[in-house]
């Protein structure tokens, strides 16, 4: 792997940016994250029936959810995609891909789920026979253990999927070097394989909006937050794409705007036609901005006016992508402080740890807990600061009114860390003897979830 750091001051907005590839990434400030990268808070009071990490602020953010906000609600088809990197065993703090995933499944969506051999390829120097054994061995047997079904779903490797490089590789004409040296870092040293692999990843992503994997449908693209540049160029790239935009002008009013340069009195027609069939009646078509106004419209109505136009955009053979959507899941503390990765074993629980493995990690784990136990019982303990918290509050306690119980004794130092730890080792030894055999049981089934093309 070849990956170079930028000089200092060679990008103005270098602080501002996630490093997707960084094995050190590590986020103090979520709220702050959500301001400096433009994010949306997630709400999980506006989806039904929300899992634990969706209820417990987990997932705490998103980009565009709107739209398949309106699919769930409207009971209309939306799909979700997402993959791991096959490099180095499958995590706890990995595991929360799936917990999302599985979630939406519930939900009805289609699934595709991926396993990012080429990027593990070009920036981990993974071979690609070695990825397909490994990952199914310690990735997709456990996704399947932990509730993954095969219904609406698939799994698929990337350097086996023709349309993902494909449509890759078309969608680049729409990116240019400079924003993707600003967006990742790259310079004179990044190899191309490594450049193209982003672009993989907007093909991993807009592939399941062709006719022969569905058509165009909201998509929701569930992963850790450091995934979040993907998703904005995959953003950029897919309305890039599009024949409108929809959007509340300068003045205050709705305008759908033409992007592209032929056909611009025909697509004002159109757009004019469509709106109108949806019941709007006051419109102003200005061709000389390419814009049609319509009047009797409000910000509530972009989303219904948007789908409208893309089925125009397809009936005229364009992609007509839906702008796929990301949620965000915070990133898990290591158990040793940092992040928790791959790359340093103390820091992690592996699903193929066995529970014994487990169990002594968790007993070496740094905690939030006072220097001795006489100052930890008069001060209390620091829960939002504590690895053994983390595991209850993401994976291991379900109850909330129990996670809410530790959370306050903790703080009044009427808990403490020597039972956590004992309770926490209790959960990971069952949770990991069930999730062997569940392990064991998924490899006849494997079979009917892999889709190579
Ligand atoms: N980049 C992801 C990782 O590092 C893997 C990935 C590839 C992915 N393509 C994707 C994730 C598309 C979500 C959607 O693990
Ligand atoms: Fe963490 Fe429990 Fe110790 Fe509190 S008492 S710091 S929650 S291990």
């Amino acid at each position: 792997m070849t990956k170079e750091k930028p000089k200092e001051g060679a990008e103005p907005k270098q602080e501002a940016r996630i490093d997707p590839w960084s094995s050190s990434i590590q986020i103090e400030d979520y709220a702050r994250l959500i301001k400096d990268f433009g994010l949306e808070k997630f709400d999980p009071k506006g989806i039904p029936n929300p899992t634990r990490i969706f209820r417990r602020g987990v997932v705490f953010a998103h980009r565009g959810f709107e739209y398949v906000k309106r699919a769930i609600e409207g009971k209309r088809p939306f799909a979700i995609l997402s993959g791991l990197m096959p490099s180095g065993p499958f995590h706890l703090g990995k595991k929360m891909v799936l917990d999302q995933v599985l979630y939406f499944q519930g939900l009805g969506a289609d699934i595709f789920l991926l396993v990012a051999d080429i990027e593990a390829y070009a920036t981990r120097n993974v071979p690609f026979e070695k990825a397909k054994d490994y990952a199914i061995e310690n990735y997709i047997l456990y996704y399947i253990a932990l509730g993954l079904r095969p219904d609406k779903c698939q799994i698929y490797f990337q350097s086996k999927r023709t349309a993902v490089k494909d449509i890759g590789y078309t969608m680049g004409k729409k990116v240019n070097w400079s924003t993707m040296k600003a967006i990742y870092g790259f310079g004179d040293q990044t190899n191309m394989a490594h450049v193209f692999s982003p672009l993989v990843q907007v093909g991993d992503i807009l592939h399941v909006q062709l006719e022969k994997y569905g058509g165009p449908r909201p998509t929701v693209v569930p992963v850790g937050v450091d995934q979040d540049p993907h998703i904005r160029l995959t953003r950029d790239i897919a309305a890039a794409f599009r024949f409108y935009n929809v959007m509340k002008a300068k003045d205050g009013r709705i305008g759908v705007f033409v992007k592209v340069d032929e056909d611009v009195d025909k697509l004002i027609d159109l757009a004019k036609a469509t709106v109108q069939g949806l019941g709007f009646k006051k419109m102003e078509a200005i061709p000389k901005y390419k814009a049609l106004y319509v009047n009797d419209a409000n910000e509530s109505h972009i989303v219904t006016i948007d789908e409208a136009l893309i089925k125009v955009e397809r009936e005229r053979g364009g992609y007509g992508f839906y702008p796929p959507c990301g949620t965000y899941h915070r990133l898990m503390s290591g158990l040793t402080g940092g992040k928790m990765s791959s790359s340093v074993p103390q820091s992690a629980i592996f699903l193929t740890d066995s529970p014994e493995e487990a169990a002594k990690k968790i007993g070496g784990c740094k905690t939030g807990g006072g220097m001795t136990i006489e100052e930890h019982k008069k001060h209390g303990g620091r829960p939002d600061r504590c690895s053994v918290y983390e595991l209850f509050l993401y994976h291991f306690i379900d109850d909330d009114k129990e996670l809410a119980q530790i959370f306050e004794d903790c703080k009044k130092g009427q808990q403490l860390c020597g039972q956590c730890k004992k309770l926490a080792q209790e959960k990971v030894r069952e949770f990991f003897k069930d999730l062997k055999e569940k392990k064991e049981a998924a490899r006849d089934k494997v079979k009917e979830f892999l889709v190579d093309d």
